[in-house]
């Protein structure tokens, strides 16, 4: 409740004071005193009619401002309502986008990545399908040394033993030693009539290795060789990456399987490229040319210039990992 101004009080307590005058006058019949004060008690009372009035419009007009500003509030509210909803509609959309299209990308990728372990499984499962029937073949003497990884994988092995067992192949010079040198010769003893192995290594550590396991297999005598054949610069004009030393192979002739599985790749660009240019007056009429890690780019790149540049030298077989080259008869 609202206490009286202090304007207020003092027009009642004036008020009050002409009232109990005006009755005293009146008792005392001053009629003319009681009549000013009957006069001045209405033009009061007139007087707060017309204060009251007066308040009651300055109330009206607090109450209308009010109510525009509580307008404004509102149209405001509405405003940036309005706003968020749009923006969070907007924000909304372009999320569902993006999880929609991350959800593709997630479903590609683990589609190729699926398809990647499979085909890596599959070959998995060939190569231990080959090596079972490359050990059946042979009465092993000693532990083998693994196949794949920097060696040839059981496929291509089985593949060579095939070979090497079905055609009258006397000379072999294989560049890279290794897994392989083992099982060509197990290839060769079971074949009969003959038949040699030159095994070309960089790497002299290696190349020990390999004499070693062929002593161990009782391979001592032959038929595999493994001679030692440092990289040197320069063996063809304009291919700046080393490869064998010709030395090593100066008094090899009439080669009828050549398997290209060195020099490395971190010994530079187009590593084994020197391989045909180097032997190709080496080779026997209709000797065949291996060439292992085959789906590599370089070694792409070395056997599409060896069939542009070597009249007769076809491709005739593949697998997974090598190409079989044949030079016409
Ligand atoms: C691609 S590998 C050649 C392997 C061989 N043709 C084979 O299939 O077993 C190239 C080089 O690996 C090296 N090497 C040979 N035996 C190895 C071994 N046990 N571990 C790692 N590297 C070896 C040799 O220096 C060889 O020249």
């Amino acid at each position: 409740m609202r206490l009286p101004s202090h304007k207020l009080l003092l027009a009642a307590g004036v008020i009050g004071v002409v009232l109990v005058v005006g009755v005293v006058a009146a008792i005392a019949d001053n009629v003319g005193l009681a009549l000013v004060c009957v006069l001045l008690i209405q033009s009061a009372a007139l007087l707060a009619v017309v204060d009251t009035r007066r308040r009651q419009g300055g109330l009206a007009d607090t109450v209308n401002d009010h109510a525009a500003s509580l307008k404004r509030v509102d149209r405001t509210i509405a405003n940036v309502s309005q706003r968020v909803v749009t923006e969070a509609r907007a924000s909304d959309k372009a999320l569902r986008t993006e999880l929609a299209a991350s959800r593709a990308d997630l479903r590609d990728r683990l589609g190729r990545t699926r398809k990647g372990v499979e085909r890596t499984l599959d070959l998995r499962v060939q190569d231990i399908e080959a090596m079972i029937q490359l050990s059946d073949r042979f009465e092993l003497r000693a532990a083998m040394p693994p196949s794949g990884r920097w060696a040839l994988n059981a496929g291509g092995l089985l593949k060579l033993v095939d070979l090497v067992e079905r055609r009258p192949i006397r000379t072999i010079v294989e560049l890279g030693s290794g897994t392989s040198t083992l099982w060509l010769s197990y290839a060769l003893e079971r074949r009969g009539s003959g038949g040699r192995i030159i095994s070309l290594d960089h790497d002299p550590h290696f190349a020990g290795i390999t004499r070693a396991e062929l002593v161990a297999h009782g391979f001592a005598d032959g038929p595999a060789e493994v001679r030692d054949a440092p990289l040197v610069d320069g063996v063809i004009d304009g291919h700046d990456t080393p490869w064998y030393d010709p030395a090593s192979f100066h008094d090899v002739e009439a080669i009828d399987l050549l398997i290209v599985d060195g020099p490395p790749m971190a010994s530079g660009g187009l590593a084994r490229y020197p391989a045909v240019p180097m032997l190709l007056s080496r080779l026997a009429p209709g000797a065949i040319v291996v060439v292992d890690d085959a789906p590599r780019p370089d070694e792409q790149e070395m056997m599409q210039r060896w069939l542009a540049d070597v009249p007769g030298l076809t491709r005739v077989d593949q697998t997974e990992r090598q190409v079989f080259l044949a030079l016409g008869e």
